[in-house]
């Protein structure tokens, strides 16, 4: 077990000293871009439903500066591996990880900005596999610094937007926008209420006083993730296909019924009316755990976790046994508001509302039993809410 309640070290120091070490440049320009976590609304942003997600103390710190040549020569600290190639001939590298910043270049020069060479180092502390949305903190991260390096005038949303096509495009996951929007805009103290269809958004307030957001990792990577994903959108989106035959003003399952559903899915295709439900009754459970949060009733807010949980594992299909056992072993203890797993599913970690006091007895128990069960360890994060894409030191 590790119980992660520190920011590492100086991560920006770990990410300047390599860059110095590997490049001549003596002032590199640095950006920090967090991770997110999402308290409830899973798999409704591409279904232009609503969100409820935050930034958090796990970020991706990078060090860049211009060259005079063409050429990109991107770092991995982490992974001490290396990309070099040019800024005209972007195609995916083979390397997976240079993608996620290759993306978001080919997605700059597609708007018309033209970009020069660039040195490159980043790394960081969000787990990888471990749906805190490395990725998403990587690609932002990219975003905001091409922006500032080249003056290019972009606003946040359409580094959001952006940046989401590059993972969509480039990377070809389908993912929906919530977690470049958390960490672009997140803001300390302060969960993010997304309505995916306008992008309207207002920030709440997240001050339940003596309560923590923890995160059991389960320590399963989610390799399933990316095709399963895929196909959880293509199911939604036959659903919507099915009920537009009878009303052509349905255009995402933002607008379904399950009376809809009833009449025009569950005769066609059981299987993707049981998808398109779990997401209406998500949409409309968001829209009442908000009301929770704002009324100062974490009990009944905490319970909506649960019913989250049980409706991604039993009818979305996305959780895991490891997910699954973590959320059971948790589901009657006292100091446990609410809990659910997290993110796209199939690894990765659940999200607890815990009472602070009772954290490490909780963590004490849990741990062990875990490791007899699923025969590998838990991994436990504290989440702070912390501001979202920003300028380093
Ligand atoms: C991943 C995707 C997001 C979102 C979540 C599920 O994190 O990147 O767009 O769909 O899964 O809510």
């Amino acid at each position: 077990m590790t119980l992660t309640t520190e920011k590492a070290f100086s991560l920006s120091d770990r990410v300047k000293e390599k860059f110095h070490s590997t490049f001549a440049d003596s002032k590199p320009l640095i950006v920090r871009s967090p991770g997110r976590v999402n308290l409830i609304g899973e798999h409704t942003d591409y279904n232009h439903g609503f969100v409820l997600p935050a930034a958090i103390n796990k970020a991706i710190y990078m060090a860049v500066s211009r060259r005079s040549d063409d050429q990109l020569h991107i770092v991995s600290v982490d992974l001490d591996r290396t990309y070099k190639g040019s800024i005209h001939t972007i195609e995916p590298s083979g390397m997976h990880w240079p993608d996620y910043i290759l993306g978001v270049i080919q997605q700059l020069q597609g708007l018309g900005h033209p970009l020069g060479g660039l040195n490159c180092v980043f790394g960081g502390d969000i787990p990888l596999g471990a749906g805190m949305s490395s990725s998403a903190a990587l690609e932002c991260a990219t975003a905001f610094a091409l922006n500032e390096l080249f003056g290019l005038g972009l606003d946040q949303m359409t580094m959001v937007k952006l940046s989401q096509k590059a993972e969509n495009a480039f990377v070809g996951v389908q993912c929906g926008i919530m977690d470049q929007f958390a960490s672009m805009f997140g803001k300390k103290n302060h969960v993010i209420r997304l309505d995916c269809q306008s992008l309207d958004y207002t920030y709440v307030p997240f001050n339940t006083e003596g309560i923590r957001i923890v995160l059991l990792d389960t320590n399963v990577k989610h390799s399933l993730a990316s095709s399963e994903y895929n196909t959880r959108r293509q199911q939604c989106e036959a659903g919507v296909k099915l009920i537009q035959a009878h009303h052509p003003e349905v255009k995402s399952l933002r607008d379904a019924t399950l009376d809809m559903l009833a009449s025009y899915v569950a005769p066609v295709d059981a299987l993707v009316n049981q998808r398109c439900e779990y997401v209406v009754e998500e949409i409309s459970r968001l829209m009442a755990a908000t009301d929770d949060l704002e009324k100062g009733d974490i009990a009944a807010f905490g319970q909506k976790m649960f019913a989250t949980h049980d409706g991604l594992s039993r009818k979305y299909e996305v959780s895991c046994p490891e997910l699954d056992f973590l959320v059971d072993q948790v589901r009657n203890e006292p100091s446990v508001i609410g809990a659910r797993m997290m993110g796209g599913g199939f690894g990765g970690c659940t999200i607890n509302l815990v009472r602070e006091d009772a954290i490490d007895t909780l963590v004490e128990k849990i741990a062990p039993i875990y490791r007899k069960a699923m025969k590998k360890d838990m991994k436990v994060y504290i989440g702070q809410i912390e501001n979202g894409t920003s300028l380093g030191e």
